[in-house]
């Protein structure tokens, strides 16, 4: 077989006889002329084949190509602006390199249940190609920012003797006779980190054992941390609106074939620039209340909440110092109202809610300790942690931004599940 060429490349072979490697997506045909379209990673050409131009056999095998074999696709490049990638090949030669027999996803609507259940090949779909590619922009976008920015990535552990978050949705595992836990977040491990680089971050997968079935949680989804030495509440909500800015910009330049595949409506997008507004949650909850709801001072706010408040803006929108009682414990108390704490949840706007959580932390050791003990939780698993109070205490705050989340809302789709690969939910762990 003559060297392969990639689809995305044919732009540079117009008029030359070339061959591509992949996976028949489509075949049609009327009599004389008949179609195939392959996909081989890099994008997607149409196969023209002419029953005049060819031999027997090669126009023959046109009727053997079935949905995702694999072939080998010879022909001559042209320019055609109708054709999906806008080339398509005149065909010369084909070659079924392995074939594929009753394959299972058909170019109709199937539950989605059935289409998570064949993940592995409902990856190869045209949408969760796209979803997926901007998925790895934003991530990629996610380093670079951070790299521009002088931040150290700081690799956090995922097994942890210490609870991160609540003592709720722990995944727990036996380590050699200890209680091990599945990482909540990273940002203890973060926190600990500034005073040896100042600014880090992490970014990896963390886990929590979400009973809840919404578009919004997974039981393994990936967290991007940063967390800052010398910074306060404000500073923290500058960097996350630049962050959140710039990965919507990239997305815009970078994947605009992609969005439109996802049928994104971009002029949303391209509003999305600093500063974004912001509420304190005592305002939060008044304006909720003057909508009907029945939210109470004090309670957390829920989805639907955060739905009734994003709607009066078209930017994502702050919303900080939360009570005490609704945030976890290492939240620094507002100086200005110890009913509250230092924080911030930013909401995306057009439904999709909150994509981060952040707060300045509580760096005085004797609040802290007091905290954890409020909280219940075990005193012994965080000496370690306690320590950054002990030895050169100083002002800091970071925050953990949702990776699904943040590209479900860039691409205007409705459940995060399809933003991970291979998503992990309450009642699915294959494939
Ligand atoms: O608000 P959370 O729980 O904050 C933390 O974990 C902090 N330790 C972060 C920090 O300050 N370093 O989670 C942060 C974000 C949420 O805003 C959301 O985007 C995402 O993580 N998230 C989830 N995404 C998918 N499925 C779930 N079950 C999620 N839980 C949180
Ligand atoms: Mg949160």
């Amino acid at each position: 077989m003559p060297t392969p060429t990639e689809i995305r490349d044919l732009n540079q072979h117009v008029g030359e006889d070339v061959t591509v490697t992949g996976w028949v997506e489509t075949t049609r045909g009327h009599g004389k002329v008949a179609f195939v379209v392959v996909r081989d990673g890099t994008g997607v050409v149409q196969g023209v084949f002419l029953k005049k131009e060819l031999d027997a056999a090669v126009w023959d095998a046109h009727g053997t190509l079935t949905q995702e074999a694999t072939v080998a696709l010879s022909g001559v490049v042209r320019e055609e602006p109708r054709a999906p990638g806008g080339y398509e090949l005149g065909v010369t030669g084909v070659e079924v390199i392995a074939p594929s027999e009753e394959y299972p996803i058909q170019p109709k609507e199937h539950g989605v249940e059935f289409l998570l259940d064949h993940r592995h090949l409902w990856l190869r779909s045209s949408q969760q190609r796209a979803g997926l590619k901007v998925r790895a922009e934003i991530s990629q976008a996610t380093h670079d920012f951070f790299y521009e920015r002088d931040f150290t990535r700081i690799d956090t552990p995922i097994l942890t003797g210490s609870i991160g978050e609540h003592a709720g949705t722990l995944f727990e595992t036996d380590y050699f006779g200890e209680t091990a836990y599945l990482a909540q977040t990273g940002q203890l491990y973060v926190e600990s980190a500034c005073p040896a680089f100042r600014r880090v971050y992490c970014f990896g997968p963390t886990f929590r054992a979400e009973k809840s079935k919404t578009r919004r949680h997974l039981t393994e989804f990936w967290m991007v941390e940063p967390e800052v030495a010398f910074a306060d509440s404000d500073d923290n909500m500058r960097l996350q609106e630049e962050y959140v800015s710039y990965l919507v910009e990239r997305a815009l330049e970078r994947c605009s074939d992609e969005l439109e595949v996802l049928g994104r409506d971009t002029a949303a997008l391209e509003r999305v620039k600093p500063p974004f507004p912001r509420i304190s949650y005592t305002e939060a909850i008044e304006r909720l209340q003057a909508k009907g709801s029945e939210i109470e001072w004090g309670q957390d706010l829920g989805a639907p909440d955060e739905v009734l408040i994003t709607e009066d803006f078209d930017l994502p929108v702050f919303v900080y110092n939360y009570p005490k009682e609704a945030k976890a414990f290492y939240m620094k108390e507002n100086p200005e109202d110890p009913r509250t704490v230092l924080c911030n949840d930013l909401l995306a706007p057009e439904g999709y809610g909150e994509i981060i959580g952040g707060s300045q932390r509580e760096d005085d050791l004797v609040r802290l300790r007091e905290r954890i003990a409020e909280e219940g939780l075990p005193e012994e698993a965080y000496g370690w942690y306690l320590d950054l109070r002990r030895y050169g205490s100083f002002p800091h705050s970071g925050f953990g931004l949702g990776i699904e989340r943040t590209v479900a809302w860039i691409t205007g789709r409705h459940h995060i599940r399809e933003f991970i690969p291979y998503p992990r939910l309450m009642n699915r762990l294959t494939p």
